[in-house]
Formats: structure tokens, sequence, C-alpha cells
């Protein structure tokens, strides 16, 4: 039978595990002996049918940088050309496949996915040095994403109703645009690549996904569980490489739409470089750009504290803050603050330093030594323009490991103050009013997530209406957006609004077609 979006059970987010039972711990335990049982991993370029293996690119692990993850074929600009032939061939066939059939694909790779998501939790552990409790919620992530864009592509095939008025019939549908570049950052590095590649496929476009150079071995997974699933080796091409292979691909003529996520610095470089027709090109192409953030929470006077605190430092350390959505950036009112700040303090010092793959960890490795090296350079400013509170952790001397920092009383012109530190590092400012903190909040470039605590409905409001961010998170942490709850996205210099995982995402990856039709009679050809 033909799915329809009522054939197919109410979306429902894939469910995480409950790491604190013995069993599931010991399950994974035999998981990650099995991932690395099988290192190194060998990552090919996958061009349609034809796979070019290569040892060109190598990812390691961030605990352990002695230990090779995967050997991977390094993309170059010829990879490049040679696979937007296949795309462009492959997107005419699979812009006419039904939607329902498309959809049908994404769903058994939600399955693929989903049965082997012990292994991939693993893998990522090994290759991100993400912990299992991140680790395992990526995956259930990425599962979300193939779920929820295959049912919104079905309704999406049926456009959109229009006046109708006698003698005339309007149609409005959408169409896929054509060929996606999809360029991923590491820090999900399966559900980031797979929910930009996902929303593209479902909606009848080809897909050339180039990965981040850390973690191509998380993305080959995702690539072998579309192709399992029945998506044509054509329509969905992977180029492992580093940031030229992505450049490259911005600027062929014949892609259509780019789908990024990752730094300010490098979208600004990619809407540039995609406004500049090359001659050939026939369409305007379209950026979706997800990039950084400078999250800051707001703590009004009233805030309840035991909330406020591990909310906070789970927001800003968790993952050792390399999410967007971390938070970077605390704004508390004066008649609390130095309740707070002894709170945050002594919770930071209690953080955990340690290897993924423990499950007592609560800070792991950065992903590599440069973001080691911008960690402590953002620290070592932090403490010459304000005043460090907690940075005494024993840091292993192996591994990219950064140290938790808790930074007050920074200068207001401090750079750490608006430059995305992407790291283990929190500051905490005093403000006399909520009023300021909204003002210097709506003072940002950046409007990512944002956070505020506070018992006042009326405080709660004047927040939420004068908040630029395209995520904000009252009276809880501000990390963790759940695909079909949360959609994800921010406003500003963090990004085109298009809100991953929410109702509108997949208009981003179609062209709308009005067609009218005159219905009245005309008298019969003979
Ligand atoms: N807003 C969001 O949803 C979101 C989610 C995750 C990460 N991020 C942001 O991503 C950043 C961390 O990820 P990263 O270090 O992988 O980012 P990055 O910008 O360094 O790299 C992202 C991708 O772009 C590629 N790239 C690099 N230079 C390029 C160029 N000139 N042209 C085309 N592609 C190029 C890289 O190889 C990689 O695949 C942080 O700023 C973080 O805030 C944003």
């Amino acid at each position: 039978m033909v799915a329809t979006v009522s054939t197919l059970a109410p979306f429902a987010n894939e469910p995480v595990l409950e790491l604190r039972r013995a069993a599931v711990r010991a399950r994974l335990a035999d998981a990650l002996a099995t991932v690395d049982g099988a290192l190194p991993l060998r990552v090919p370029a996958l061009i349609g049918n034809d796979e070019r293996a290569g040892d060109g690119l190598v990812s390691t692990d961030p605990g352990d940088p002695d230990r090779v993850v995967a050997n991977a074929a390094r993309a170059d600009t010829a990879d490049v050309g040679a696979t937007m032939l296949v795309a462009s061939a492959a997107s005419r066939t699979w812009s006419r496949t039904p939607a329902a059939e498309r959809a049908a694909a994404l769903l058994r790779a939600a399955a693929w996915l989903r049965e082997r998501r012990l292994e991939l939790a693993a893998l990522e552990v090994r290759e991100c040095a993400k912990p299992w409790l991140e680790a395992d919620a990526d995956v259930c992530e990425a599962i979300d994403f193939l779920e929820y864009y295959a049912r919104g592509a079905i309704e999406l095939a049926t456009g959109r109703p229009l006046l109708q008025v006698p003698g005339e019939r309007n149609e409005l549908s959408y169409v896929p645009r054509g060929v996606v570049a999809v360029i991923a950052p590491w820090n999900f590095p399966i559900a980031i690549p797979c929910g930009m590649t996902a929303a593209a496929l479902a909606t009848g476009n080809a897909v050339v996904l180039k990965p981040a150079e850390q973690s191509p071995a998380c993305a080959y997974r995702l690539v072998q569980a579309l192709r399992a699933g029945g998506v044509p080796p054509g329509a969905i091409s992977l180029l492992p490489g580093e940031g030229e292979a992505g450049a490259a691909l911005v600027a062929d003529p014949a892609v259509q739409t780019i789908a990024f996520t990752g730094s300010l610095a490098v979208g600004l470089e990619i809407v540039h470089a995609a406004a500049a027709p090359t001659p050939g090109q026939l369409h305007i192409k379209r950026v979706i750009a997800e990039l950084g953030g400078k999250n800051c929470v707001i703590v009004d006077a009233d805030a309840d504290l035991d909330e406020a605190v591990p909310a906070i430092v789970s927001s800003a350390f968790a993952y050792a803050g390399q999410k967007c959505s971390a938070a970077s950036r605390v704004l508390v009112h004066e008649a609390i603050a130095d309740q707070l700040i002894q709170r945050v303090a002594g919770s930071v010092t209690t953080l955990v330093l340690g290897q993924a793959d423990a499950l007592s960890t609560d800070v792991p490795p950065v992903i590599e030594r440069s973001a080691q090296e911008r960690v402590h350079r953002y620290a070592e400013l932090a403490s010459r323009d304000g005043r460090i509170l907690v940075a005494d952790h024993d840091v292993p001397a192996h591994g990219w490991f950064c140290a938790p920092v808790l930074a007050a009383d920074l200068a207001p012109d401090s750079k750490v103050l608006v430059e995305e530190v992407f790291g283990p590092l929190l500051t905490i400012e005093r403000v006399p009013s909520l009023e300021r903190a909204c003002e210097i909040v709506e003072g940002l470039p950046y409007a990512l997530t944002g956070g505020m605590f506070g018992r006042d409905p009326a405080a709660v409001r004047a927040v939420r209406e004068r908040t630029p961010v395209g995520n904000l998170y009252v009276n809880r942490g501000i990390t963790g957006a759940m695909v079909a709850r949360q959609p994800f996205g921010g406003n500003r210099l963090s990004g085109t609004g298009a809100k991953a995982g929410g109702p509108d995402y997949l208009l981003s990856f179609v062209e709308p077609r009005a067609v009218t039709e005159n219905t009245m009679r005309h008298g019969l050809v003979v």
C-alpha cells in the first residue's frame, strides 16, 4: 500500500536509552568493543555507484589522538565535478519518484539506524568524543529527522489549497529544486548531516554530502543507511574532504541549494560565493545556513536557583560546551548575583573531566588541538579582562582536554563576551535590572538560543517579546531541542531561520509553482 500521512503512525520522538540500567551499560560496552575491534575504518568517496578509496583524510579519537578512527578518501575538485554529473542525472529520476516512495526509503533508513544505534553511538564516542548520553541522543535525533521529514514530504506533495472561483482551477504545488550540497559540522556527526540530507531527499532533490573532516566515518554510516533504505546511489553521494571540497561544491553551477551548518565565518563566505552566478548557471543559488551563537541566560531576582544552577551548568559544559546552543554568558540580577555565582562555581568545581566512554564524565575532550588552543586563548583573555572563579581541574596530558572555566566581572568591551568560544567557558555578569539584561541580548549580533529564569509572568512576557533569538527557553536548560517540539535555528548572524525539525523546514528545499487553468467551455474541437 502506498503510504499517506494518515496510514503512518503519528510522529513520535525516538526514546533515548536508560543509561542508569546496568544491562544497557553492558550493551554499550559490548558495542564499543565491537567498534574498537574494527578500527581504523576505511571511508571511500561514494560517487553514484563508484567507490573511490583513499587515505588522504584521517580522523582520530580526541581523547587519544594516537588512535586512528578512520582513514578516508579526500575529495578534490575533480571528484566534485564527477559527482555533480552523477547527481544531476539522478535528480531527474528521483524528483519524479512519488513522495510516498521517497518517504518509504527514508523510513527504512531510520529502521537501519535504529537496529545499529548502539554501535553508531559508540562510533560517535570514538570519532568525536561525544559522551554516551549525547551520542545516543544524536542517533535518536537522526532517526527523528528521517521519520519527521518523511511524513512532512508526503503532506507537502498534496500542495496547498487556494481560492477557487467559477471557470478557473488554481493549484499550488511544490517541486524539488535540483542538486543540494549538504555541508556539515562534526559536533552532531550523524544528526545534523542526516537532518539536512533527509529534508533534501524527502522533497525529491539529489544530495552531495560533504561531511566535516573530523567525522567522515559517522557520515559514511549515514549514507550506508540511506542507500540500504533504497535511496538510489546517484541521489546520495559522499565526498569526504576539507573546506576546499565544500568551496568547490558551492561554486559548482549545477548546485541549486546549499544546506550548510557550521561557523559564522564559513557561512558568510558561502553566502558570498553563492551570490555570484557562474557561467552556465540558470538559477539563483539558495543558501540555508545554521551558524554559531553567543547564548545568554538571564536570571531574574526571583528565579528558583535550585532549578537555574544545574540547568546553567549542564547547558554550558555538557559536551565541553561544543554545542551551538550552549550557554556561554549568564546575566544575573544583582540582587541574587552573589548566591548564583557561589552556587554555579561550586557546581563547576565538581564537574568530572574525562574520556567520553566513561559514564561518569561531564566534560570530555574538545575535538582537536586547534580547538584546545582556541579555548586556552579565550581563557587567558578572560583572566586578563576579568576574574577567573574556577579553572583548577586536573587536566589529562594526553588528549585535547580543557579545564572548565568560569569567569566573572569581565570588562564590557571584552571579546570573550561577544565572540563564540565553542568550548567549556562560561561568563557571569551582574545586571541592575531585567531591562539591562534585555538590552545586552538585543545588542548582540548572534541570536541563536537564549534562556530566562524567573517567576514573574510579566517578566517572562517582557523577555519573550524583546529577545531576538531563534530559540528561547524559560526555566529550563537551553540545549537539547527535540524534532517536532522545538523547531531549531537562529536569527541575525546565527542563521537564515529555516528552523530544522519544524513544520516549515522542507519549504527551503522546494520551489513553489502555481498553475491556473481556464475551465470555461470554448466549444468542441472537431
Ligand atoms: N546553528 C546550528 O544549528 C549549528 C549546529 C551545529 C554547529 N553549529 C556551528 O558550527 C561551528 C562548529 O562546527 P565546525 O567547526 O565544523 O564549523 P566549520 O565552519 O569550521 O566547518 C563546517 C563545514 O564547512 C566546511 N568548510 C570549511 N571551509 C569551507 C569553505 N570555505 N567553503 C565550504 N565549506 C567549508 C568544513 O569542512 C565543514 O564540513 C560552530 O560555530 C557552531 O556554533 C551551528
